[in-house]
């Protein structure tokens, strides 16, 4: 949700932040804008639109300095405006900034700098940053024995704000200078040769440096071109730690794919190869998960599970539960974050909870890990992002390795957590009354899976056809059970968000208590077929839709046979262990909305009002 990029070098700066804001982009792209400090003064470019558009407005403009911050816009306070595009300058001109969260007591803070002469430009909650900086600097002495006065400047502002921010600050009274401080809001230090840069990413920083700086909550960064501190809000200094990226520039450019979606959905074989390598035991029966520093008899103590998660990571805790309860018999229970932070659930006295996030910086779901952790709940997490503030905070962790993802809508990261999840059910399983046989099976059937996502993929010109013949219609149900079901609603939303078609996900049997009102030959319903028990079960709720003329794309392992007419288009996946059929059913759902979206002539990568990591409430 927005993005920072600052810079203090040799380098013109307005170069490299605009290659580092395209990186961003997907984190929130309404509008963008940049200051560099020059000529002893601040030159601000900004505009609504893509980063796209800055740089070519950027280009028209002599941009030399070597010192500078900017921003891409996902709006929360004030609409879409050039004016409420950041930086926001102060209006004495001696602070410029650009900010990601919300500061919550603005109103308040406005009133006092309006009395103070301080002047607003735009509607966000933002500026009020900049002026409150620039009034503590015109009261800051230069020679101050608490330190350099432009960080404490900032630091005295964020001593009085309420709310999250990641911020990073110029000055022209203090040039080749950058402050940058977080709450709530990520952002990453990245050390370079001769240079600094301040990211809400680590994608921003990776073509220019590896080694990095997670900033926690509370702390300041004070950069100029002869190095950096670190210090909190109350003075005291701090040891950074240096940290190295693993993710190579390559792994998050386009190459020549059209899309990142699509090259995330092509690198999912991969992904869940990186997800199991090293996990399995030793004997073949089982799953070894190091980084939860969980003993067998810690989890024997263990009578629930408590899993919590926001957008496509909560499905996948859906599909966590169904397999933890079929295969280990523990009780799970599922959360939206933000419900759970504020609903004050009963808890069970021996309950562990898991947080499931991509990007490791959900502010719901960081919020649900402090909830648990406040109540004395040893709280895991599974990530993607290697040093997010979940991966931090969380008690112990199984990391994802999917390597990153870019494209808004998740693909490579869900099935990675269907994965890793499935493993988790064995792992658990097998402590308590999964046979050693049963084990082996398991695990050779999950061994299987990238080689029959492959397989799976093999399906994306079918269903392109497939695509192209339904990217008219505007309503779409999916329809799935057990296991299945949490992948329906991940169709369903997937399409919601890519293509803005209207789609539930809804249990099978349960279509017939309401969402069959919806069935004409304007709605289509796509199966997620199982085999087994439930087979029929699903080949009668599909009658029932066939009987009011609706329209249906079937998904089903190859082995089954469908009734002759009964679907009106078959994609099939590979046959596979039932641990395993979640990962193998989302594919088809995910290049189904992937290729009606390009049909439509959607902004695959950037939908509309969505952003991929919300750092906001
Ligand atoms: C946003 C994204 C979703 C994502 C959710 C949770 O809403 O648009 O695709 O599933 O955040 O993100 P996380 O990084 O915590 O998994």
């Amino acid at each position: 949700m927005c993005g920072i990029v600052g810079y203090v070098g040799r380098q013109r700066a307005a170069t490299i932040m605009i290659e580092g804001l395209k990186r961003l982009e997907y984190r929130g792209y309404d509008s963008a804008g940049l200051a560099v400090l020059q000529n002893g003064g601040l030159t601000v470019v900004k505009t609504v639109g893509r980063v796209a558009a800055l740089a070519k407005l950027a280009a028209g403009k002599k941009l030399s300095g070597t010192s500078g911050i900017s921003h891409t816009r996902w709006a929360t306070h004030g609409g879409v405006t050039d004016a409420n595009a950041h930086p926001h300058l102060s209006s004495d001109g001696q602070v410029a900034l650009v900010h990601n969260g919300v500061i919550e007591n603005y109103v308040a803070i406005k009133k006092f700098l309006l009395t103070k002469g301080y002047n607003f430009a735009s509607e966000t909650d933002t500026e009020v940053l900049a002026n409150l900086i620039a009034y503590h600097l015109a009261k800051e002495p230069e020679n101050s024995p608490e330190g350099p006065r432009f960080l404490n400047a900032v630091r005295k502002t964020l001593l009085h704000v309420e709310g999250t921010y990641g911020i990073a600050v110029l000055s022209p009274a203090h040039p080749d200078q950058l402050v940058a401080a977080r709450k709530g809001s990520p952002l990453i230090l990245g050390v370079g040769d001769q240079e600094y840069l301040i990211a809400s990413d680590v994608s921003a920083l990776v073509s220019r440096t590896q080694n990095v700086v997670y900033l926690k909550d509370g702390e300041l960064v004070h950069i100029t071109t002869g190095g950096f501190t670190l210090n909190t809000l109350d003075l005291a200094d701090i040891s950074p730690v240096i940290d190295k990226v693993t993710w190579a520039v390559d792994e998050a450019e386009l190459g020549d794919y059209p899309h990142f979606m699509l090259k995330e959905i092509f690198e999912q074989p991969q992904a869940l190869e990186n997800a199991m390598r090293g996990r399995f035991s030793a004997d073949g029966s089982s799953a070894n998960f190091g980084g939860l520093n969980l003993t067998a008899a810690d989890f024997r103590q263990i009578d629930r599970f408590v899993f919590t998660s926001c957008g496509t990571g909560w499905h996948a805790c859906l599909v966590a539960e169904h397999l933890i309860e079929r295969y280990a018999r523990i009780p799970v229970e599922v959360d939206y974050a933000s419900e759970f932070r504020y609903r004050n659930a009963p808890l069970d006295r021996n309950a562990l909870f898991f947080v499931v996030s991509q990007s490791g910086e959900t502010i719901d779901t960081l919020a649900a890990l402090r909830e648990a952790k406040r109540k004395g709940y040893k709280c895991m997490a599974i990530c993607n992002v290697v040093g997010s503030t979940i991966a931090r905070e969380a008690d112990g962790g199984i990391y994802q390795h999917a390597g990153p993802e870019i494209g808004v809508a998740s693909t490579k990261a869900f099935t990675s957590q269907l994965l890793i999840s499935s493993m988790f059910a064995l792992y658990v399983a097998r402590m308590r009354d999964l046979s050693f046989a049963d084990g082996v099976e398991y695990v050779a059937g999950l061994r299987r899976v990238p080689d029959l996502a492959r397989r799976a993929l093999e399906q994306a010109p079918h269903i392109r056809e497939i695509a192209l013949r339904y990217a008219r219609f505007n309503d779409f149900l999916f329809l799935g059970r057990l296991s299945l079901f949490p992948i329906a609603l991940e169709g369903a939303l997937k399409l919601k968000e890519i293509s803005y078609i209207h789609a539930e996900g809804y249990p099978a049997a349960e279509m017939k208590h309401g969402p069959i009102a919806l069935i004409s030959e304007q709605c289509p319903s796509v199966f997620l077929v199982p085999k087994g028990e439930l087979f029929n079960k699903v080949v009668s709720s599909m009658q029932e839709i066939k009987a009011r003329k609706g329209l249906i794309i079937a998904i089903a392992p190859d082995s089954v046979e469908l009734p002759e007419g009964l679907a009106d288009e078959l994609i099939t996946i590979p046959d596979c262990h039932e641990a395993a059929l979640p990962i193998l059913a989302t594919i088809p759902v995910q290049l189904l909305s992937y290729y009606i979206a390009v049909a439509r002539k959607c902004d695959v990568d950037k939908p509309r009002n969505l952003a991929k990591s919300v750092t906001v409430e």
